[in-house]
């Protein structure tokens, strides 16, 4: 199964440390940035995972602007994502890119979402908060998410819930 993983991870390279974990499971599927991601290498593939930081309350615009500009496609699909802070039961953070990608033709079989050392503005004062994550038990939930979609039982995914 050749697997490929689109991360943009600007800020602490957080959301690549999920992404590298996942793809070691998956067949070490490649991970690339949004620029890196050539039109053939995505043709190719049969499970495209897109992931990102959040950044003031949105996946990062290099992940989105990328999947906006893709061409309709088809095929298995899915999202990740790292935060400072919880999201809102009613509002994941990844539904507007997975709903985009439907949109898109793609198959979205399932979101992860873990906290992660976050430094944004008011916690830059005190150091950042999250310091030490993505943690063992993120990474371990990361690759069990990443086992469910190797097997085909694909369920979203949480790192810890501390
Ligand atoms: C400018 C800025 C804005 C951010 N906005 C949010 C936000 O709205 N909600 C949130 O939960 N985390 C926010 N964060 C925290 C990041 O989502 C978090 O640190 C993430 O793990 C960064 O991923 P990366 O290291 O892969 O880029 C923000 C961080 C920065 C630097």
């Amino acid at each position: 199964m050749k697997t490929v993983i689109v991360c943009a991870s600007v800020s602490h390279g957080n959301t690549r440390r999920i992404a590298d974990t996942m793809a070691h499971i998956l067949d070490d599927a490649k991970v690339v940035s949004p620029e890196q991601a050539g039109p053939a290498e995505l043709a190719g593939a049969d499970l495209i995972g897109f992931g990102s930081g959040v950044f003031y309350g949105r996946l990062h615009p290099q992940l989105t602007d990328f999947v906006r500009a893709l061409p309709a496609g088809r095929g298995r699909a899915f999202v990740f994502a790292t935060s400072g802070l919880p999201e809102m039961p009613l509002a994941p953070f990844t539904r507007p890119l997975a709903r985009l990608l439907e949109g898109k033709g793609f198959e979205v079989e399932g979101s992860f979402l873990c906290r992660a050392f976050d430094t944004w503005a008011p916690f830059k004062l005190v150091g950042g908060i999250n310091k030490q994550r993505p943690n063992g038990a993120d990474l371990a939930g990361a690759r069990a998410f990443a086992e469910r979609l190797r097997d085909g039982r694909p369920q979203d995914g949480r790192g810890s819930l501390a």
